[in-house]
């Protein structure tokens, strides 16, 4: 990161954002008030996963997404708080989320920004107190302003993010995010109701002992991902995988590691979703030294064809992956 930016531990969100903004390459300071609407629909969903277990909205809503996957309460909510604070925020013209099939027009217009995200992430947690979390990416519209965002405006390459972060609320709540000029975290003070720069200029360790991967699918993987996880085995790497990917992600960025989650029999294109999860967690990952690939491309390289589309997803420190990429590769 850009010295001349390091700000103190303990600097708010807001005012790190302010003092970076001169750091945008559009500095007008849309982005700016885009990145703060989320971070307050973010204590909005973090009061509301802190209450879940009391005011009855853990549990099944009854109905299912895009994906054919049961929707939980808090995605419904989580869902609902984030579309709203950014059609009020007035930034973003476009919304696309893992909870809705089609594109959602906020109705503002002169937005310049598309927002991708999956409100919450590791829903299969939410009833049994485990970490979750939200992942958002922000794309600047390619389309003239004055019009609703087009689908093109929506399946940009990851390459073309302008920020993306996620929110985890875990034991206390962090917000991560990069706005391309490294990776910053900020530690939710609930009482005080900010969010404060705890973890600057995030950086993974290249090297790992890590693996995160679901091993109960090892007999749908292919060859070279056994192998890659006989290999785990046989080196004795700690085996950690909570079914959250942002908490998955979260650990092995702090301390190295690899995730994976491979093309399966049952889900032969991955099951993990470039728009709303792969791209933000591959830009992180990137900016903070790791790397993000399908098995085949850079992740950040892919052109999306449809909003829901899926791929086989690899992330974490850089060695880690290299030498998985070279076992699976044979
Ligand atoms: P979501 O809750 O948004 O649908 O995402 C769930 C994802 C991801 O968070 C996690 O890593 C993965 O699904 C877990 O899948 P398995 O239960 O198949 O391991
Ligand atoms: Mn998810
Ligand atoms: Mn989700």
């Amino acid at each position: 990161m850009d010295s001349k930016l390091a700000l103190p531990v303990g600097t708010t969100l807001d005012r790190f954002i302010m003092r970076n903004q001169e750091d945008f390459p559009f500095a007008t300071g849309e982005l700016s008030q885009l990145l703060r609407d989320l971070a307050l629909a973010a204590k909005i969903v973090n009061r509301e996963v802190n209450h879940s277990g009391l005011i009855g909205i853990s549990g099944a809503y009854g109905s299912q997404n895009i994906q054919g996957e049961d929707q939980q309460k808090l995605d419904v909510i989580a869902n609902i708080r984030f579309i709203r604070a950014l059609r009020n925020g007035g930034e973003v013209c476009t919304i696309i989320s893992e909870e809705d099939d089609e594109m959602i027009q906020t109705g503002n217009c002169q937005g310049k920004y598309i927002v991708a995200m999956d409100p919450l992430d590791g829903s299969s947690n939410i009833d049994v107190n485990v970490s979750i979390g939200t992942i958002f990416s922000i794309y600047r519209r390619q389309s003239g302003l004055g019009e609703d965002g087009l689908l093109s405006d929506c399946l940009q390459p990851g390459e073309q993010q302008v920020a993306a972060g996620y929110i985890i609320y875990g034991p206390c709540t962090m917000l991560v995010y990069t706005t391309g000029n490294g990776v910053n975290g900020f530690t939710y003070e609930p009482s005080l109701g900010e969010f404060f720069l705890s973890h600057q200029d995030i950086r993974i360790p290249e090297e790992g002992y890590i693996y995160s991967c679901n091993e109960g699918n090892y007999r749908y993987f292919d060859e070279g991902t056994r192998a890659y996880l006989d290999y785990c085995r046989k080196e004795a790497l700690t085996a950690r995988y909570t079914g959250s990917l942002v908490g998955d992600f979260h650990r092995n960025l702090l301390k190295g590691g690899i995730y994976l989650y491979p093309a399966t029999e049952k889900a032969p294109q991955g099951k993990l979703r470039l728009l709303y999860e792969c791209n933000a967690l591959a830009f992180i990952a990137e900016q903070a030294g790791g790397t993000a690939t399908n098995g085949q491309t850079r992740v950040l390289e892919i052109q999306p064809t449809n909003l829901h589309q899926r791929l086989p997803f690899i992330t974490g420190s850089k060695n880690m992956i290299a030498k998985a990429q070279a076992i699976m590769q044979g």
